[in-house]
């Protein structure tokens, strides 16, 4: 047991995170464009077998769905948690919480809906001037994240998403509109979601398509891309408002080796190499000597200019952020009895953990330690942006929500936290995941819940929209009330 008092810093971040895909549904109003997220269809866990991980979508099969009326079919993300109509309410219950930052995504196509517009679409830009002005009057701050697992459906059909060189400069325009429309009012920006997962699925994170997402170059090449366009976004954030903060987002694994064989510690090693290359390019400006290794293994072989590195060297982030869900094991002998899911990753069963209703392993201690290894690593500030319990929820007859395993899951990790602030390690804030139930990314189901708030929704869109309180929403507001001393 420790015994360290220091407190979380009086100006730490506290709040929650969404996603637009996942919360504003309106996917046809206000002259919004379809984005790739539009194209997911309802994918529960059962249908989902072990080490598979989120849709892959091929033209064909984009063609069918657009043949058909948009009304057709389970495609919860069209639908969200209808916050494109109810964002009042529920700002007014992130206000009632105490929070003091409300973490948020920018729909690409609300802004340029086929994403090589000419101009932008003002009735989008609208939408989030009236957010931000609500988020204001609660003095709660907004964290924006530019690109959180989509884009212009137009891009990937049209140009084959970011495997062409020309989405930089329609993200660079895309972004230098937000930058500047938003500059008096967002202060914290975040360029990609979980970049890394271009490489797992090169659908929503590139809006590559299934057959060209077979190859490695191309799928590279995206990333690369997305490098340069976050850089971009680095520079051009920095031009328009010098007081802006800006950073990279990255979902964070931890490996533990399975065992004390060297071999075992030198796969977790590889292992956490290749999770932190893409904060290493966008934080420290450069291809670490690994990947090239890796490249030149892999026969990667992918187009960087020099101009790109310079690009990149001059325009690192200003702090990291990334998600933090689960640790795996990392071996040199993998099967498929040993194998369990994660958020986006599969890895190996740990004995010693417990899984979420999902099979989301949990380890709050892990928390303590990426804060420290990534503090170690970069000496920049963190931002832990995501983190969260899905679980099923009951809505009880008297309408209260009974969610003690969320207080317990959410304590145990704040923590853990705060353990890393008196290791000594820098942090801005901690956004909880889906602080109101929303649509899960990798599954589309409703049923797998995250919030503080309870939405009356069910898989299938049924159900009154009706937030309610979780017990989870008085103690997260305790917490923040108290700056984390009563949990
Ligand atoms: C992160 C994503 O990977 O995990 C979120 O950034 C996502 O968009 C969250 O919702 C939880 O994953 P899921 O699949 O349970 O919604």
């Amino acid at each position: 047991m420790n015994h360290c008092k220091k407190g979380f810093p009086k100006d730490f971040l506290w709040g929650g995170a969404t996603a637009a895909n996942q919360i504003e549904g309106g996917f046809d109003k206000g002259g919004k464009g379809l984005s790739t997220m539009d194209m997911v269809e309802f994918f529960p866990r059962e249908k989902r077998s072990k080490g598979k991980i989120l849709d892959l979508l091929s033209r064909k099969e984009i063609e069918k769905i657009l043949e058909n009326d948009l009304n057709d079919g389970n495609f919860p993300k069209r639908r969200g948690i209808d916050f494109y109509h109810r964002y009042k309410e529920d700002i007014k219950l992130f206000a009632e919480m105490g929070f003091k930052v409300l973490r948020l995504s920018i729909s690409w196509p609300r802004i340029f809906p086929n994403g090589d517009d000419f101009e932008p679409n003002e009735e989008g830009l609208k939408f989030y001037d009236n957010v931000f002005s609500e988020l204001a009057k609660y003095n709660i701050e907004p964290l924006v994240t530019l690109c959180h697992y989509e884009m212009p459906l137009n891009l990937v059909l049209k140009y084959g998403g970011w495997g062409n060189r020309r989405l930089i400069d329609f993200f660079s325009k895309y972004v230098e509109v937000v930058f500047d429309r938003y500059k008096n009012v967002v202060k914290y920006w975040l360029t990609f979601n979980e970049i890394n997962l271009t490489t797992i699925n090169p659908y929503i994170g590139a809006g590559i398509l299934a057959d060209e997402a077979k190859d490695k170059n191309i799928v590279y090449q995206a990333l690369h891309h997305q490098f340069v366009a976050s850089a971009t976004a680095v520079k051009i954030c920095h031009e328009i408002n010098s007081e802006a903060q800006i950073g990279c987002m990255l979902a964070r694994l931890e490996n533990y080796p399975e065992t004390c064989d060297p071999e075992d510690v030198m796969v977790a090693l590889k292992d956490d190499q290749y999770n932190l290359f893409f904060s290493d390019v966008q934080s420290r400006g450069y291809y670490p000597g690994f990947i090239k290794r890796y490249f030149k293994e892999n026969d990667i072989s992918i187009v960087i200019t020099p101009e790109d590195n310079e690009l990149l060297a001059n325009n690192t982030v200003d702090f990291i952020s990334y998600s933090y869900y689960m640790t795996m094991l990392s071996s040199k002998k993998i099967d498929d009895e040993k194998k369990v899911n994660g958020n986006i990753f599969v890895g190996i069963k740990n004995p010693y953990l417990q899984n979420t209703d999902w099979g989301w392993q949990i380890d709050p201690i892990g928390l303590r330690i990426s804060l420290n290894k990534l503090y170690d690593r970069y000496q920049k500030p963190l931002f832990i942006v995501e983190n969260g319990l899905g679980a099923h929820d009951e809505l009880e007859e008297n309408l209260e929500i009974h969610d003690d395993y969320r207080i317990d899951y959410t304590k145990k990790h704040l923590h853990q936290m705060h353990e890393a602030i008196c290791d000594g390690v820098e942090i801005m804030g901690y956004t909880s995941w889906g602080c109101i139930d929303l649509i899960s990314a990798s599954t589309s189901e409703m049923s797998k819940r995250y919030g503080f708030i309870y939405v009356d929704q069910d898989d299938f869109g049924k159900g009154s929209l009706n937030r309610y309180k979780k017990d989870s929403f008085y103690w997260y507001k305790k917490v923040i009330d108290s700056n984390g001393k009563d949990m």
